[in-house]
């Protein structure tokens, strides 16, 4: 696996705290088979932000440091960038990392609302030239409660990545239903690890892999996984699986809508 989503570097966000706990992540992801990884701190207007060149120096040192203690993980640039109207001003600042700068870009949506200009600037990056990968669409409630906003987003020209973890029920129930659900409408392009730290958020990733090998038939396991983040790292094009719509929503949404209510009652998800 290669992995296109990892708050590795340190002191950029929330994401590893040290150089220390970077070494014990990269450490985890070899344990765990990934050699290739793309570093994606949080761009995240007046919260969490690092210019380009800082995340640049920071991306060197830890290359420095993972020759020095002998990890053979590569790693190479790029931002989770947490949506705002003018997100292209800020590309064509220089201000933002995409994917191995190339034309894939990393967007977050918040957790609980969908911002009204979401489809306009899909649209916008894609006329730009950049294809926007929807992060972990399956921990937005939007989504959760109608799946085919996402399969309006991709129909535009998005992909999507969600978090393995999810698979296993990381973020409860809701979040793990969603995501098997979008798998089955092969509206997701690829799995992330979305690792913060060496412990419980960290990249080891063995059992969500055998969970997701055990979801997906062995050609969309390797589009998952290896062969579109390939892609993205060489800034080619991936062969996209043609997206299913959810059909009997109405009937799901009054389901969800209950057992979220009751999720929000029972438990602090
Ligand atoms: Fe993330």
């Amino acid at each position: 696996m290669i992995d296109i989503h990892s708050h590795i570097l340190p002191y950029m966000d929330d994401g590893s705290k040290d150089m220390d706990m970077s070494l014990r992540i990269a450490e985890i992801y070899v344990e765990n088979g990934i050699y290739k990884v793309i570093a994606t701190p949080h761009y995240m207007d007046g919260v969490m932000y690092k210019s380009n060149e800082e995340l640049r120096i920071g991306l060197e040192n830890l290359k420095k440091s993972l020759a020095r203690a002998g990890i053979p993980l590569e790693l190479y640039p790029g931002n989770e960038v947490y949506i705002k109207p003018d997100i292209i001003d800020d590309l064509e600042k220089g201000k933002i990392s995409t994917l191995n700068d190339s034309r894939y870009i990393l967007i977050e949506l918040p957790m609980n609302e969908i911002p009204i200009y979401v489809e306009e600037l899909i649209y916008e990056l894609c006329i730009k030239g950049y294809v926007p990968i929807i992060a972990h669409p399956e921990r937005y409630t939007k989504i959760s409660k109608d799946p085919n906003i996402l399969y309006r987003y991709i129909s535009m020209g998005a992909l999507a990545q969600i978090n393995l973890k999810s698979i296993e029920g990381f973020y409860g129930s809701r979040v793990k239903n969603t995501a098997e659900l979008l798998l089955k409408h092969k509206m997701i392009h690829f799995v992330g690890s979305d690792s913060h730290s060496s412990n419980h958020r960290s990249p080891d990733l063995r059992n969500s892999l055998n969970i997701l090998s055990d979801l997906v038939d062995d050609k969309y396991f390797d589009q998952l996984t290896f062969k579109n983040q390939e892609a993205v790292l060489k800034n080619k094009a991936i062969d996209i699986i043609p997206p299913k719509k959810v059909v009997g929503q109405g009937d799901r949404n009054f389901v969800h809508l209950i057992w979220s209510k009751l999720q929000g009652i029972f438990f602090d998800l």
